[in-house]
């Protein structure tokens, strides 16, 4: 264990800053101790004073092969001592070159698949949106800027990603965002305006997508960016024929398909990449995090050869559009080295058993809790959506209640997200490799933690009460 230094939470109530996250929180002098992680192993990470989680959450969605893996950490290591940058606006580094290979090999756009490196998820949509709007161009039509994304879906922070997130509480007071970004309703079963009371998909969130396209003017759209499973609102998986149908309004109106498979790749549904799953091919996919397991910062677009070979040409048909740490060597050889412990040790075809079952389990334990309405996702994607009453789907709008639920989790001993994006869901997305042990371990936590909410909402009879009425009927 690395020892920590008292004074370190000093510093990191004055001098740090995270992510979506009130930093005045840490400020007061009765605010706890704020967790530090030093370490991890496998499915498991610990803190500064040695107490140990289950990570359900592969820190957030990245550590698709899990923590420790020496043979990613030696290939970093050996990269950076053979050259520690190379400029990607010059050259291409050993490493990039191949990953570029690998990444043909697996991708689902095929073997003349080209990639372009960021950095992560975010510089991985904005430049996809860049590049779809640039090819547009190229293709004479100086009108179509306009994109077309899911509400309540996450992309990311930089301003073009930001402008097609569908999360108004994340775009509001930075606009005027990039103009022409619309939205269309989730494909989201549980909760559809539309068919969420009948006992089928009446696929009319994809009549959405077609109206909206006609309404705007097919002309005026450069690309629809979509991620095959929803995280925001709870590994939202659409229906099967929903893929295909934006698909088939794409290839009718000229419009590019993006999948983005920031979070959906690299096994973490079952497949090597979301829209597998659903036999599309996208003319653009977005990656990032499972690339390198969270190893080392990396993202990357990938492009279909019709779409990329029209920036070959001359000096002025390249596409004007760079990042100094894209593609960084050592981010790509750990990229090559965390491919190959996926490809090895299956762990995609392992998400998909592993997934389905925790979900049999999660369905046994809590599946038929009043406060449980839905279990759902793909793969180790899965959410469980928690309700006021599971007759009535009555979303659970309590107080302070994700802030609760993390705290009863950590305590635990799991670290998993509670999210009310949409509404309220615990969202579990453990490594691939998560060993049966701590997938029960996972499950008995998550159903003690459903049971102590039950207590707390007074849906679900105390033990004190539950012996109350034994003895009562004992007597
Ligand atoms: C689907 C999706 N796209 C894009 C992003 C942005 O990625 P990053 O945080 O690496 O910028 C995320 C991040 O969670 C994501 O889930």
């Amino acid at each position: 264990m690395l020892p920590v230094d008292p004074t370190m939470q000093q510093a990191f109530a004055e001098n740090a800053w995270l992510h979506f996250f009130q930093m005045g929180h840490t400020a007061s002098t009765s605010a706890r101790p704020t967790t530090i992680l030093v370490r991890g192993e496998g499915s498991r990470v610990w803190d500064q004073n040695g107490n140990a989680y289950i990570d359900a959450l592969s820190g957030l969605f990245c550590v698709n092969a899990g923590y420790g893996r020496r043979e990613i950490v030696d290939a970093l290591a050996a990269q950076l001592m053979d050259i520690a940058f190379v400029s990607p606006f010059s050259f291409p580094s050993l490493p990039q070159i191949q990953l570029a290979a690998e990444l043909a090999r697996i991708s689902p756009i095929g073997p003349k698949t080209r990639s372009f490196f960021v950095t992560g998820g975010s510089e991985a949509v904005e430049t996809a949106l860049k590049l779809a709007k640039a090819y547009q161009r190229k293709r004479g039509f100086h009108d179509r800027f306009k994109t077309i994304s899911r509400r309540v879906a996450y992309h990311g922070t930089t301003m073009g990603a930001l402008s097609v997130n569908g999360l108004s509480g994340i775009r509001n007071g930075f606009g005027p965002l990039v103009p022409g970004a619309r939205h269309v309703p989730l494909p989201h079963r549980y909760r559809c305006d539309y068919c969420a009371l009948h006992s089928q998909c009446a696929g009319t969130c994809a009549d959405e997508v077609e109206r909206l396209v006609e309404f705007e003017g097919p002309e005026t759209i450069a690309a629809i960016i979509m991620e095959p499973v929803q995280n925001s609102g709870g590994a939202i998986v659409p229906p099967p024929e929903y893929m295909r149908r934006i698909r088939q309004i794409c290839d009718r109106h000229g419009i590019l398909m993006i999948a983005d498979e920031v979070i959906c790749g690299f096994g973490r549904v079952g497949h090597w990449f979301g829209v597998n799953a659903f036999d599309v091919v996208p003319d653009i996919i977005t990656c990032a995090k499972g690339i390198t397991s969270g190893y080392a910062p990396l993202g990357a677009v990938l492009v279909r050869p019709e779409v990329a070979d029209e920036f070959l040409g001359g000096e002025a048909d390249k596409f004007m559009h760079g990042i100094t740490f894209g593609g960084h060597p050592a981010s790509c050889a750990a990229a090559l080295a965390n491919l190959a412990i996926l490809e090895r040790e299956q762990l995609p075809a392992r998400a998909a058993t592993m997934g389905d079952y925790l979900m049999r389990e999660l369905r046994a334990a809590v599946g038929e809790h009043p406060n449980v309405g839905d279990i759902r996702g793909m793969g180790l994607f899965i959410a469980l959506e928690l309700v006021r009453d599971r007759a009535g789907h009555q979303p659970l709008d309590e107080p302070n209640l994700m802030a609760w639920l993390s705290d009863q989790f950590k305590r635990r001993g799991l670290i998993c997200r509670a999210d009310d994006r949409l509404d309220p869901v615990i969202q579990l997305a453990p490594p691939l490799n998560i060993p049966h042990e701590d997938a029960d371990k996972l499950v008995a936590i998550v159903a003690d933690v459903i049971h102590a909410l039950g207590r707390k909402l007074g849906t679900q009879p105390t033990m004190a009460a539950v012996k109350l009425a034994q003895a009562v009927g004992a007597g």
